[in-house]
């Protein structure tokens, strides 16, 4: 049988003139996203100024995405900042076998009994935050929960003696470092961002590189997970340069920050708006924890949490904080009968193909229930989920960021009553997508009080004499 000739993916209408989709991609992407689907299904292509960026939704054309990146698709060519914030041997940067090498050294490192060590300092960090928040009063989502994400991978990472002498240092220069991250222009350009970042970025190794030498001189008697770096090497045997644990070290708290920042503010904020789920949870967090403050939660307490589980993964669907990846075509090929150009970009979608219709069910309701695999209506396709990637470079931090949402949610839920203030809209930077500030919470410590239903918070934070907006 005669197939017919592949042809270029079909391109959005509406473009302007030389800039083809440009503004409305920076003004909105996901809503450009959601319309390209809308007019032309799972394959179409964009044009940003001239650039191409051929966009595949649906599991099918995500597993070919993470099956070819590395062979068809390019990750670091698409990521030309990547090469600027760290190095041309770095990562995904590196040859493939240096590559592996590298990510030989962190993944053990999120396996379930590494994990186990980080569970305290999860709880404790959170506690401390609740402690300073106090009995009443309101809280800002991204500006609380971006510290203390921060906190807690400082701790984690770098060990308590670092968080606890260096941790507001840091974090100022790694917020400057962070910026460097420049997802669509095809070029490093000298911005002023892009020049902080570089600064921060030796002013950083300079700090790292002196805890290196710190903890070699003086290791501790219980390793942490700093110490395992230090003390690491390659599965051959073979040293870790320095500059490149500094690097690796760099990348874990990068690759970890913004996005759990964004996603553990949207599940609260998932959860805060759906009062019958938040019922389910605060039911399960009060059978796991019982009359505790949820200091000595352990890893088996928090694993058991699976209501929360498919909290986390229904927000990871509705708000995936990742909404788009992105690779650059190495060659002139074709999948399902389109052709694509060496050069051009291809992109996957999450937060459009997270909600299409004919894969979920009621794409827009928060149902975190579709993820119970014991319901004979669960909704578990494989790659259909793809808030975390997949493949070879699926996160590395996938465990610890589930880990940490939901110690992070279950606590908050466990100490406070909580209502929100304003209207959870969306906001997405070119890289990353999270609720827009102001999103506020208004809160009241549970306790001696009883359990307040959630419309009580408003009045009890006027009874005990707490500031209450509008
Ligand atoms: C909710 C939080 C997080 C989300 C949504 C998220 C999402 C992602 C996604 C989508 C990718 C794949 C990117 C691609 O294929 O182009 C990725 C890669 C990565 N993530 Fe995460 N991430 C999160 C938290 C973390 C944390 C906490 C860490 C470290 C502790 C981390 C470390 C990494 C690393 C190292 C990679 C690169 C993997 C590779 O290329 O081999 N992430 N992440």
């Amino acid at each position: 049988m005669a197939t017919s000739p592949a042809t270029l993916p079909p391109m959005l209408g509406g473009g302007a003139p030389l800039l083809g989709h440009l503004l409305p991609f920076f003004r909105d992407p996901v809503r450009l996203l959601r319309r390209g689907y809308e007019e032309n299904g799972g394959v179409f292509t964009l044009n940003l100024g001239g650039r191409h960026l051929t966009v595949l939704l649906g599991p099918d054309h995500h597993r070919f995405f993470f099956e070819e990146t590395n062979k068809l698709l390019s990750i670091r060519d698409s990521m030309p900042f990547f090469l600027k914030m760290f190095s041309p041997d770095f990562y995904s940067f590196a040859e493939m076998d240096e590559y592996l090498r590298q990510r030989a050294v962190i993944m053990p490192r999120f396996k379930a009994t590494a994990m186990k060590q980080y569970v305290g300092i999860m709880a404790g960090e959170t506690l401390s935050l609740i402690e300073r928040l106090g009995e009443c009063g309101e809280f800002d989502l991204i500006p609380t929960l971006g510290p203390l994400v921060m906190d807690i991978a400082a701790h984690s990472f770098m060990g308590s003696e670092f968080h606890e002498k260096m941790g507001p240092e840091f974090f100022e220069l790694f917020r400057d470092f962070s910026a460097g991250m420049e997802f669509v222009l095809p070029l490093w350009l000298p911005t002023r961002a892009q020049i902080r970042s570089q600064r921060a970025k030796k002013k950083l190794h300079l700090i790292l590189q002196s805890w290196i030498e710190k903890r070699r001189a003086a290791p501790l008697a219980t390793a942490d997970f700093f110490q395992g770096m230090v003390e690491a090497r390659y599965p051959d045997g073979g040293a870790i340069p320095d500059e490149i644990l500094r690097h690796l070290i760099l990348l874990l708290v990068w690759a970890g920050h913004e996005t759990t920042a964004g996603q553990v503010s949207w599940v609260l904020a998932d959860i805060l708006q759906n009062h019958d789920y938040q019922a389910v949870l605060r039911a399960e967090v009060s059978a796991i924890l019982g009359a505790t403050d949820g200091r000595d939660i352990g890893w088996e307490q928090a694993t058991a949490m699976r209501q929360m589980d498919f909290a986390l993964r229904e927000s990871e669907r509705l708000h995936p904080v990742a909404f788009m990846l992105s690779r650059k075509a190495s060659v002139d090929f074709e999948h399902d009968g389109f052709k694509f150009r060496k050069g051009d970009f291809v992109l996957l979608a999450p937060a459009v193909s997270h909600r299409m219709p004919g894969l979920w069910k009621d794409p827009d309701a928060y149902q975190p229930e579709r993820f119970n695999p014991e319901r004979e209506d669960s909704q578990t396709v494989s790659n259909s989920l793809i808030g975390f990637g997949g493949g070879m470079h699926r996160c590395a931090g996938v465990n610890f960021a589930r880990m940490e949402m939901k110690i992070v949610v279950a606590l908050l839920l466990q100490h406070f009553d909580m209502e929100l203030i304003d209207e959870v809209r969306p906001v997405s930077g070119v890289a990353t997508m999270w609720p827009a500030q102001p999103c506020r919470v208004r809160y009241q410590k549970r306790g001696a009080r009883g359990t307040a239903g959630a419309a009580d918070v408003g009045a009890l934070a006027r009874a005990a004499g707490c500031p209450v907006s509008h």
